[in-house]
């Protein structure tokens, strides 16, 4: 009876130890975690110090919040997925009914150390899970979710086109190859549709794809395991095509049809200088957009600059068509007056020369001398007044010539700039749409 009680006991004891290693308690007691130990903390996890620990990361990037031209950075939603193995802590899933993973504190085990390159965002944008995922073979997962501000050399030439490759490098700080590797869990195709599928805000970008490249950089006699995520934005244009381009263009299609506004009024250059001021509003548009500290000028400002400076000319021009004229009158009145003044010379002269001398008295008869003189010279004033008559022809042919010749350079300028004007958007067109 003793004997049937004793295994009675047993029995009850072996069933209660099984029931009790179904529990998580009993796995974390069997793996020594039930307190924290410090050695499992700060050891690399491997049974032979020569063996490297194979850290493989993910990054989906699933928001564009903001790419800064002027600070030249990117921020940017990202979720960073970790695994490694720990050597130490396996177990058999059979011997604890079947668990085959366990979540612990992260603070409990220990962590690879591995950073951005690029990062340049304060850490209270880190939004770090404290807990890790355990498998029964030693592998570990661990997530986290940043809100990333990365450092990216931006190239801005093809602005409002361009497609940015923004760099997010992962390294360990602290070890090297030997002993930590880091490597992609999945391929850049993969992480490209798994950014897709989860985006969750674009803004003005278009998330183009992702590589995945994986490099050794050494430094000095250390060797250190990076790997690249190379992200390409694609900025979306429509906004500035419609705010800046177009607006711009057809400012300069106007300037172009005011050749046909007649020279002659001052409305033309009113005009032109409107479009002008209407140009530089917004070129202070585009000043807000780009930084100064670009080294190779974007095309977008070649462009306003080049649309700036043509219509700046076409005002030059309307000016001194307007001006050419005005020299003419001023030229001709000078002749005119001077002239005059010969002819009021002649005139004083004739009466004071010929005719006081002859002293001609009402009622007195003419000697016939006199009379054949005083015939003679109306005859020679009737000869001379076709001759007089040409003049006047002859001046305003003078007259013409500046007025002419202003309608020459309003007439060339306009061809001219005309065929600049397409070559100008031929140009544009081409380097925007192949770039
Ligand atoms: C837990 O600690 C005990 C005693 O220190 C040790 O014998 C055992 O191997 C450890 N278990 C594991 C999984 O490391
Ligand atoms: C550890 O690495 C060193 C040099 O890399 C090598 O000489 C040694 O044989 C390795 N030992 C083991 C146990 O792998
Ligand atoms: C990204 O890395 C590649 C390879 O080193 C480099 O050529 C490129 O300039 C980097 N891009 C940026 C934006 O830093
Ligand atoms: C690299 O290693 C060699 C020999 O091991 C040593 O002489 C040299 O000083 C090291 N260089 C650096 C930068 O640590």
């Amino acid at each position: 009876m003793a004997v049937l009680w004793t295994l009675a006991l047993l029995s009850f004891g072996v069933s209660g130890s099984r029931l009790s290693d179904c529990s998580y308690y009993g796995l974390l007691k069997y793996l020594n975690l039930t307190a924290p130990s410090p050695v499992l903390q700060v050891m690399r996890p491997v049974h032979n110090w020569n063996h490297t620990t194979d850290v493989s990361l993910d990054m989906v990037m699933y928001g564009i919040l903001d790419v800064d031209e002027k600070s030249q950075t990117v921020t940017s939603h990202v979720w960073i997925e970790t695994h490694w193995t720990n050597e130490f802590l396996t177990w058999n899933p059979s011997d604890f009914c079947g668990i085959d993973k366990v979540t612990i504190p992260k603070s409990l085990v220990w962590n690879p150390d591995v950073d951005i390159d690029e990062d340049a965002s304060d850490s209270g944008s880190l939004r770090e899970d404290p807990l890790l995922i355990l498998m029964s073979s030693g592998r570990m997962l661990t997530t986290k979710h940043q809100r990333l501000t990365s450092t990216c050399q931006l190239n801005l030439f093809l602005f409002p086109f361009d497609v940015q490759r923004c760099n997010i490098t992962f390294s360990s700080s602290s070890y090297d190859t030997g002993s930590l590797k880091l490597g992609p869990a999945r391929s850049s195709y993969v992480i490209t549709t798994l950014s897709d599928v989860f985006m969750i805000t674009q803004g003005a970008w278009n998330l183009k794809d992702v590589e995945v490249s994986l490099f050794d950089r050494s430094n000095g006699n250390i060797s250190v395991s990076k790997l690249r995520y190379t992200v390409s934005l694609q900025r979306k244009p429509m906004l500035y095509v419609i705010n800046l381009i177009l607006p711009l263009f057809y400012l300069l299609i106007l300037d172009l049809a005011s050749f046909f506004i007649s020279g002659s009024s001052g409305e033309k250059l009113g005009f032109k200088v409107t479009i002008l001021l209407s140009i530089s509003v917004l070129l202070l548009i585009l000043n807000d957009i780009l930084p100064s500290t670009e080294d190779t000028l974007p095309m977008i400002a070649t462009y306003c600059v080049s649309v700036f400076t043509v219509v700046w000319l076409s005002v030059l021009e309307a000016i001194l068509v307007g001006f050419l004229p005005q020299i003419d009158g001023f030229c001709c009145k000078e002749g005119q007056r001077s002239e005059d003044l010969q002819q009021e010379a002649v005139s004083h002269e004739e009466p004071g020369g010929v005719l006081e001398n002859t002293e001609v008295k009402p009622g007195k008869v003419l000697p016939p001398d006199d009379l054949q003189e005083f015939l003679r010279e109306i005859l020679e004033e009737v000869r001379a007044a076709p001759q007089e008559a040409g003049r006047p022809e002859e001046r305003s042919a003078q007259e013409g010539r500046f007025r002419r010749m202003a309608k020459m350079i309003d007439y060339v300028f306009g061809l001219v700039y005309f065929l600049v004007v397409v070559i100008f958007f031929l140009y544009f067109c081409i380097i925007w749409i192949n770039g």
